[in-house]
């Protein structure tokens, strides 16, 4: 099937996701946006603790492993995150005490516990979505927490319309298309998401993807 795409020439150098992204249009203020209910709900669901392996891709301003860190998660094991955006990284890295990498794609290559993907997937053209999915198979993580904008359709424009306004949204896509996107890096979405914090709903994929290999030897004998 083809990729549907919007074009955008300031890609892939992470110029679109300046301070003005963060601070105006949809997100009004982002570092005024608080994790402490998303860090909640993930170590209840996912059973964090100190020795969590955790990998934030597209981590913005890295809110939500602050939150994690500060509860304990990953301390004795890797808690780590990595955006494209210059700005947020570098506003990230001056708040202090994170692990904040720009742009770095081996960071999927750790083989996380738990591989965080919330609201990125879709900011990606499809050469870099290729190559992200490409490493993702090759590098299993345990768990892959994955939330996306979607059409109700292939081919209509995002239900919601806070979706529609960010034009920094590059694949539009219906449920369907993401679920089958997925087995190319060897995900199966196991559980879908309906927590506080994250949740899945017409116009948002939110789930849980497991490597699909596993899934099968988990129904197997052996
Ligand atoms: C809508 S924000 C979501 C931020 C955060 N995950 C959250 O849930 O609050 C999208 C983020 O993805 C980042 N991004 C876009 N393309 C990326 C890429 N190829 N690699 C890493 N980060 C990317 C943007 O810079 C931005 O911080």
């Amino acid at each position: 099937m083809k990729f549907r795409t919007r074009t955008s020439s300031k890609y892939p150098s992470g110029e679109a996701f300046d301070e003005r992204y963060f601070k105006t249009g949809n997100y009004v203020n982002y570092l005024q946006r608080k994790y402490d209910k998303q860090a909640q709900e993930l170590i209840q669901h996912f059973k964090l603790d100190e020795n969590s392996k955790i990998v934030d891709f597209g981590c913005a301003i890295g809110g939500l492993i602050r939150q994690l860190k500060a509860r304990g998660i990953g301390l004795n094991g890797v808690i780590v995150g990595t955006d494209i955006s210059n700005w947020a990284v570098q506003a990230g890295r001056d708040m202090g005490g994170l692990d904040l990498h720009y742009y770095n794609r081996n960071l999927l290559t750790l083989k996380p516990d738990l591989l965080i993907l919330l609201d990125v997937l879709e900011h990606m053209p499809d050469d870099e979505l290729r190559a992200v999915l490409d490493i993702i198979r090759e590098n299993p993580p345990k768990q892959a927490l994955i939330r996306i904008p979607v059409s109700a359709k292939e081919g209509e424009d995002f239900v919601l319309e806070v979706s529609r306004n960010d034009k920094t949204h590059l694949q539009v896509h219906c449920k369907g298309w993401w679920i089958d996107k997925m087995t190319e890096a060897n995900l199966t979405l196991t559980e879908t998401v309906v927590w506080t914090s994250i949740y899945d709903s017409n116009g948002v994929l939110a789930g849980i993807f497991t490597p699909t290999t596993s899934s099968i030897n988990y129904f197997s004998h052996n």
